[in-house]
């Protein structure tokens, strides 16, 4: 089984967005390969309309270049990027979304497939927070029975 395999088979019905994608950085790439229906919920658009398409279709106005910039470059590196996103919906609509994006190795080391988690989150109402990671809250709680399996991969943890 491989990586993608795994991870396709976790994200099926996971309550937070899981999208799959090959390992071309540059224009036109990344192509995406697979997104789990809680993704499709995310983003605002059926599943058909998501799998060959690039990343960027989510990107609009607000959505800051410096961060897009420190994405290609950990992508580029085969590093873990993780951060907040201004992601625009079908509808036009804008969220911020966190991003904890991994490249996945076979067992060589050679990158196979990038795979990313997504959610929806919303600033903190309250005393202000200096870093990111404090700033911002999930929308939702879910109790998604893989929380154990998230938890043990680290996923949406700060470095
Ligand atoms: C698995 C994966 C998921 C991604 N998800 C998003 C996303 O939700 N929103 C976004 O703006 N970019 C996303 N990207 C990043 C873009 O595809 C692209 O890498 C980014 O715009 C930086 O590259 P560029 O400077 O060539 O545009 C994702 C990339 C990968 C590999």
């Amino acid at each position: 089984m491989t990586a993608f395999e795994l991870i396709r088979a976790l994200a099926y019905d996971a309550a937070i967005g899981i999208v799959v994608t090959d390992t071309v950085v540059d224009q036109p790439g990344p192509t995406i390969l697979y997104a789990n229906a809680a993704f499709g919920q995310l983003v605002g658009r059926d599943l058909s309309d998501i799998v060959g398409q690039t990343p960027r279709f989510m990107q609009g106005k607000e959505t800051r270049r410096e961060t897009l910039d420190a994405f290609h470059r950990a992508l580029a590196s085969g590093e873990r990027f993780h951060g907040y996103l201004t992601n625009y919906r079908a509808d036009g609509s804008k969220y911020r979304a966190e991003i904890d994006c991994r490249p996945l190795r076979a067992t060589d080391g050679r990158i196979e497939n990038f795979v990313s988690f997504e959610r929806e989150v919303v600033r903190r109402i309250g005393r202000p927070a200096v870093s990111a990671a404090g700033r911002y809250e999930p929308v939702a709680t879910s109790n998604d029975p893989l929380t154990g399996a998230w938890r043990e991969l680290a996923i949406f943890k700060h470095a």
